[in-house]
């Protein structure tokens, strides 16, 4: 889907970002700006700000950055046509065009989940996915608020009911409804995935017999992306905001059995792991999760995964284990739950990990500790992380100070990478961030704007608009948030100029290092002799010019 550029301008021009903000935060004008409880983390004093003039908001705290289509994707999780649509209906803009098309496969998966239900509850060939469910313990009042189906027998069921009503095979593909001109869902119970505004967006299913594969999801779709999806959510969002905490299972079924025995504040990761996009999602119900998964090994592989991607998203974590055999759904089903217990029964994150892993021997505990360590580096609140690292060092008997850092000898590198931006985006970011601030040195930039090497920020020097809040919408989350820190610091004209003209030094003496280093391949590369000569002169040229910057 993509809105014209037309239209976004329209949307952040008539939707004041003060105004918007205000509507789910108290603001308070300070100076220039406006100032609120960051809503993005815990604080006492405000520390985000808003910027009327430049239409973006930015925290001193958490970093947190954005214009006012990014501050309803990160506070009211809605997605990026959401928020747009959202912003329109708010002032009154009417949207034409290529969105539409999301209409319509909105329309055919609502039409398929009635469907379904109808099916499972009014048609004959719903019988047997009804005895399955009743077989599972899964009750009337169950189907009804999570509006579970029945995709029965037929393999070309909803393609032709839809189709005669008009409905078009491609829509339905398009829906992920209908592969390779059948159903993709045959036989199976059927779990409508709502998104955060109650529509819904996909399915989940399940065989009720021993076909294989047992669960099978919807594909990603222009509506729906399972990584920044959570299974259950519209349903029991109100009841996680009420008790603060979300209780994390795996499967479909462990969340209808949860729910149906009292326990509402549940939500499921999709079959898939969990992933950060759902993660930031969840953290905007509540701050803390209980993960709640199998304990045989494949459940705790994954609760150590979800314990790292809850850290990271800043969430409290806690862990229940079920007695080995059992998984949510059977031991809610054979022992019932009482909540309250079953909150005293679980574990912080650091005790989890010393109950799976060894303590017996010294390297044992060596290998641990640098565990908890990795965790801990995980940890972005200075005082969460002064806490927990109190906390594990009394636990452990070791040194604070052994616990800062990440460890050396742990090989599980990859998962940590995104959290590291590389040096050039910084600079260039900052860069863009002055630039933005000043006119005079915006030209500076866009003159020098061949050493710029992040795709995004080139594109920006390279199009005409100067406006920052355009800008941010089209810069990653990572860089908007080191642009809005020089957007709204205030510091003396020349102090910045002399940053820009230093930082432009730098990406000037690194794109050298790296043409140097190309030339030198050249170099390696080339036969004639004649040619080798001219070579080595432009490199020498080279050299002196990046001595001289140094
Ligand atoms: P039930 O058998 O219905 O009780 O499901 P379960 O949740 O107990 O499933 P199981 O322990 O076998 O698997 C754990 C989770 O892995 C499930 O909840 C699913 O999310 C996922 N899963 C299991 N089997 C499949 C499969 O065949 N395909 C996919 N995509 N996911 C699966
Ligand atoms: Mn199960």
């Amino acid at each position: 889907m993509r809105f014209t550029e037309d239209t976004l301008s329209r949307v952040r021009d008539e939707n004041p970002i003060e105004e918007v903000i205000a509507d789910f935060l108290d603001i308070k004008k300070s100076g220039k700006n406006y100032k609120a409880l960051c809503p993005f983390h815990a604080e006492k004093t405000p520390s985000l700000f808003v910027s009327p003039q430049r239409g973006i908001y930015h925290c001193f705290g958490c970093g947190k950055t954005g214009n006012v289509i990014t501050f309803l994707i990160e506070y009211k999780g809605m997605t990026f046509p959401e928020a747009v649509r959202f912003l329109a209906e708010r002032a009154g803009i009417e949207i034409k065009g290529e969105e539409e098309k999301n209409v319509d496969i909105l329309k055919v998966l609502e039409y398929a989940s009635q469907l379904y239900q109808d099916t499972l509850l009014k048609k004959p060939q719903g019988k047997p996915g009804l005895a399955y469910f009743e077989r599972r313990g899964i009750k009337n009042e169950t189907i009804i608020a999570f509006k579970l189906g029945y995709a029965p027998t037929s393999q070309r069921y909803i393609l032709e009911i839809a189709r005669k009503k008009g409905m078009k095979k491609e829509l339905l593909e398009k829906a992920g409804l209908v592969v390779e001109g059948r159903d993709k869902f045959i036989k199976r119970i059927m779990f409508p995935v709502f998104n955060t505004a109650g529509k819904v967006v996909g399915f989940g299913s399940r065989v009720i017999d021993e076909r294989q594969p047992k669960y099978m999801n919807s594909p990603d779709t222009d509506v729906y992306k399972k990584s920044n999806t959570l299974y259950g959510l519209h349903q029991t969002k109100g009841d996680i905001r009420k008790e603060k905490l979300a209780i994390l299972v795996e499967g479909n079924l462990d969340l209808l059995s949860l729910w149906q025995a009292g326990v509402k504040n549940v939500i499921a990761s999709l079959g898939t792991s969990l992933t950060d996009g759902q993660a930031s999602l969840l953290s905007r119900y509540a701050k803390n999760v209980v993960v709640f998964y199998d304990s045989d090994d494949a459940g705790l592989k994954a609760t150590r995964r979800a314990i790292d991607i809850l850290l990271k998203n800043s969430l409290g974590v806690r862990v229940a284990l079920s007695p080995s055999g059992y998984d949510p759904d059977s031991l809610v089903r054979e022992k019932g739950i009482d909540y309250k217990n079953f909150l005293r029964t679980t574990v912080d994150f650091l005790e989890f990990v010393v109950n799976v892993k060894k303590t017996d021997n010294p390297e044992d505990r060596v290998v641990l500790i640098n565990e908890v360590r990795d965790m801990l580096s995980l940890l972005k609140d200075p005082i969460r992380k002064e806490v927990w690292t109190d906390e594990a060092s009394k636990r452990f008997g070791i040194s604070k100070s052994l616990l800062v850092g990440r460890s050396t000898n742990t090989k599980r590198k990859s998962t940590f990478r995104a959290d590291y931006i590389d040096a050039q985006h910084r600079v260039e970011a900052k860069l863009l961030g002055f630039a933005l601030k000043d006119k005079s040195v915006w030209n500076l930039v866009k003159k020098a704007k061949g050493v710029i090497q992040t795709p995004t920020i080139k594109e920006i020097f390279n199009e005409e608009t100067t406006d920052s809040e355009e800008i941010m919408g089209k810069i990653e989350p990572d860089l908007r948030k080191i642009v809005g820190d020089v957007l709204f610091s205030e510091r003396e004209k020349e102090e910045e100029l002399e940053e820009t003209q230093h930082l432009l030094k730098k990406l000037r003496s690194w794109k050298l290092k790296n043409d140097l280093k190309s030339m030198r391949e050249i170099m390696k590369q080339e036969s004639s002799q004649e040619r080798l000569k001219k070579l080595i002169i432009e490199y020498e040229k080279m050299q002196r010019e990046a001595r001289e910057i140094n």
